[in-house]
């Protein structure tokens, strides 16, 4: 008996792509968000998905903070059809101190795409993220935004990612000007060239086939200084590079640049069309013990990458994002729950569709369901309908920040361990114990500072908390394990020890001096900054 779904099944899978979009904060992700949602017919009006300037609520600006500071802190699910496709588009927080956020997202998604400003290049944030991607391979594609205003030339931007990123780039496409200049760009895989008018939204596209560098036609549509210098350009790299090639993007090696202006929906098209044309879909997955996993099987399989609770407030709900790995998913249907070693019926689950959310009775590999959960997902926990199965694990960073919370009415403190515990389930922050003094004090650990500010803000207007935040003089915290991988509960200089919430033993030491110190004592203890979140 074939262990594959049925073909119609397999047809659903196979027209899965699933990938995020990734930037420095301001390089126009939420503007090409919603260009892709428009181009996916999903919303009919620019301004539906952007929130900032006081227009519409947005799916991926849920929280009230974000809409404030103008940053987008967690990240978001949109599924939209192009060309036969099935897209799922993850959204990621741009701000350095969501980083955890965004790698879990990255477990998710088969591709990502990278922003980057034209005027900006490569900026401090964007280097981080593709260092993510790159670890686990992860095919990029670049989309490098803003043409429509003056910015780097395209080939020194070209030589700065590659020699910052260490990644090696490809042009797709090549900007026809720039900035006030700017009239299209040039396709270099379909050999033609789009033409946009600057003064019409996108709509005025006039695409016409290039005979080459020479061809007269450019002098038609740019300035002669420009015509001179796209010449010139494409001359140098269609002399210099080889034809794409598709395994090197594949294996994360080389990332095919295209330009563009998400605001003015310049570019957009070309983009979709060509991931439509190279994006991959859904692939086997390792897992810890046994064969991967075929996202064609009839084993259903998928694990939870993210948390949220509070989406809707009047409904105090929580909403646990599993990502299909292999399957199909049918609501109602029962898995088994890996860490739980127990049975569990998915009955009320969710997909989304820029602001509204829908139920959805059947999804396949490589989409992602919000299933309602009363608290019985943990992140990374794995399902399967066909035994147990553990995928790779989800790490923890480890936290550099840490205070304390204390809550002004004593008789709210059961509430605010209520609340801290649900948050530090959505991986907000992470709690800590000091066994001495017990639960009803936990320190609370964060990778950033705005992890602390949404917290205090989070507690208060989900959770009618007001309270203080004390900081604590930590910097560092340490796992300790022995040769085997097991925790070691006893160090050896008097150091104190603290329990996360899964009751492992943490060090949280004031400087990285201690951690050495630490480390010379217990010459044979391992120190790990994470620990997976697998219980
Ligand atoms: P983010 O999600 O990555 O943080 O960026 P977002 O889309 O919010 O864009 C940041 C700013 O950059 C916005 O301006 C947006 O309009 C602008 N922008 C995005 N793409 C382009 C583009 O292709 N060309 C130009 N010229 N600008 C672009 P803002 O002033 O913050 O907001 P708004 O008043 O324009 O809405």
């Amino acid at each position: 008996m074939s262990n594959l779904v049925s073909a119609v099944d397999q047809k659903e899978i196979q027209r899965r792509r699933t990938f995020a979009i990734i930037s420095h904060p301001d390089a126009g992700k939420t503007t090409l968000t919603e260009k892709l949602l428009y181009h996916g017919g999903v919303i009919h009006e620019t301004g539906e998905v952007k929130g900032k300037s006081g227009t519409k609520a947005v799916t991926s600006d849920w929280m009230e903070l974000e809409r404030q500071k103008g940053i987008s802190i967690t990240s978001s699910v949109m599924t939209f059809d192009f060309d036969k496709l099935r897209i799922n588009l993850l959204d990621t927080p741009g701000h350095k101190d969501f980083s955890e956020d965004t790698y879990r997202v990255l477990m998710a998604v088969e591709s990502a795409c990278m922003l980057i400003d034209v005027a900006k290049g490569v900026e401090d944030r964007t280097k981080k993220l593709y260092d993510v991607c790159r670890y686990r391979n992860i095919p990029i594609f670049t989309f490098v935004n803003k043409l429509d205003r003056e910015g780097k030339d395209p080939l020194t931007l070209i030589d700065e990612i590659e020699k910052t990123l260490n990644m090696q780039c490809y042009p797709i496409t090549w900007p026809l000007g720039i900035g006030q200049r700017f009239k299209g760009i040039y396709n270099r895989l379909t050999k033609q060239a789009h033409f946009y008018d600057q003064r019409r939204e996108g709509n005025e596209v006039t695409i016409v086939d290039l005979q080459g560098p020479l061809d007269p036609i450019l002098d038609k549509y740019l300035d002669h200084e420009t015509a001179a210098q796209v010449r010139d350009e494409l001359d140098l790299i269609e002399n210099a590079l080889p034809p794409f090639d598709v395994e090197e993007f594949l294996s994360g090696k080389l990332s095919p640049v295209t330009f563009g202006s998400a605001k003015q929906n310049f570019g957009v098209d070309t983009f979709l069309k060509f991931f439509t044309q190279f994006a991959p879909g859904p692939k086997s997955r390792p897992v810890k013990k046994g064969k991967e996993v075929d996202p064609l099987s009839t084993n259903f399989t998928g694990f939870i990458f993210k948390i949220q609770a509070n989406m809707d407030r009047r409904h105090r709900d929580r909403i646990a994002f599993l990502r299909i790995c292999s399957g199909k998913f049918e609501r109602g249907m029962k898995v088994n729950h890996s860490r739980l070693a127990r049975e569990l019926r998915l009955s009320y689950s969710n997909q989304f569709i820029a602001a509204d959310k829908e139920t959805v009775d059947e999804a396949y590999a490589g989409d992602i369901v919000g299933i309602s959960d009363t608290g019985n997902f943990a992140i990374g926990d794995c399902v399967s309908t066909q035994g147990k199965i553990e995928f790779e694990d989800i790490p923890k960073f480890a936290p550099e920040l840490f205070a304390k919370i204390t809550v002004r009415d004593a008789l709210r403190r059961i509430k605010l361990q209520e609340a801290l515990n649900h948050l530090s389930e959505e991986g907000a922050i992470q709690l800590f114990i000091d066994p001495t003094i017990g639960h009803q004090e936990a320190i609370v650990g964060a990778v950033g500072e705005l992890q602390f500010e949404v917290l205090v803000h989070r507690l208060q207007d989900e959770y009618n908390l007001e309270v203080k935040l004390t900081r604590l003089p930590f910097t560092v915290a340490r796992w300790p394990r022995d040769a085997t991988g097991k925790a070691v509960f006893e160090l050896k200089g008097n150091f104190q020890m603290f329990q996360d919430m899964i009751e492992q033993p943490v060090l949280l030491l004031n400087q990285e001096w201690d951690l050495n110190w630490a480390k010379k004592e217990n010459p044979d203890v391992d120190f790990a900054a994470s620990i997976s979140r697998a219980r």
